[in-house]
């Protein structure tokens, strides 16, 4: 039966990744990388060293294969996500069905933790449901951004007893649920859209790399000097990745 496992690797530290992932990557056959376009090349990168350092196969190979263009253009978020979810899931069987022999161990390499906005697991089932090829699958956890971004400002989450609500961007601008929101997938700071005068914000992009920068505050005072620093890194980078933690005080 072929083997194939989803491994978190942690967010942009390379030292994030755990023993359970090191030990499953000792024994893969097949990586599976998407390509998601060159402005992350540096993404990718982070996965070819982690290959390098972990897998002990001399002869385990890199099946790449270019990521489908979302059609970003409609009104309909959720339709268009869930065809761009189908293309995936087409190209994912071919690779799994024709690039990994019955016997072997194959691998996607997730950022941070396939638990936390990532689509391989529901793509990866989608595969499964076809009955086109047969495969036994693991999931291995790995460190979050969160978790990271909360380390690197030396925070908890939560206070005692309360609760963390986890959403993006998008639903941000609808109103701030709770008194912790941790904020992903922003692409246009909507934290500007927190009216509340009380509120402090921790803030962190390209976390656990070479290019991380973080800041915090109070909302009021902070957040615009933060959209000027992200605006800044995000031209001279050609892209960025940022997570916050918004808590009211
Ligand atoms: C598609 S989600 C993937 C989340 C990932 N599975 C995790 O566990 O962190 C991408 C979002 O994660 C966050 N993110 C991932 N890596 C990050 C990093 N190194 N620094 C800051 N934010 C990061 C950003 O909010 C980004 O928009």
């Amino acid at each position: 039966m072929r083997r194939l496992s989803i491994i978190g690797i942690g967010a942009g530290n390379p030292d994030h990744i755990t023993v359970q992932a090191t030990k499953a990557l000792s024994s893969i056959d097949v990586i599976f990388l998407i390509d998601k376009g060159d402005d992350k090349e540096s993404l990718a990168q982070l996965r070819k060293d982690i290959c390098a350092r972990y897998i002990k196969n001399p002869s385990f190979r890199i099946v790449a294969a270019q990521d489908p263009e979302r059609d970003r253009a409609t009104a309909d978020y959720e339709s268009a996500v869930t065809a761009w979810h189908a293309e995936r899931a087409a190209i994912y069987e071919r690779m799994i069905r024709e690039e990994l022999g019955e016997t072997q161990h194959g691998a996607f390499l997730v950022w941070g933790d396939p638990s936390l906005y990532d689509s391989t697991l529901r793509i990866v089932d989608r595969v499964a449901a076809m009955q086109t090829v047969g495969f036994e699958l693991d999931v291995i956890p790995g460190i979050t951004s969160v978790q990271a971004l909360a380390a690197r400002h030396r925070v908890a989450l939560n206070r005692i007893g309360e609760p963390v609500h986890i959403t993006t961007g998008r639903q941000l601008a609808k109103g701030m649920a709770g008194d912790n929101v941790v904020v992903m997938l922003d692409g246009d700071c909507a934290f500007k859209s927190v009216k509340d005068g009380d509120v402090d914000i921790y803030w962190g992009a390209y976390i656990g790399t070479p290019d991380e920068i973080l800041m915090s505050g109070t909302l009021r005072e902070c957040g615009p000097e933060i959209e000027k620093v992200r605006n800044e890194a995000r031209t001279r980078h050609g892209w960025i990745m940022d997570t916050y933690l918004l808590r009211k005080s």
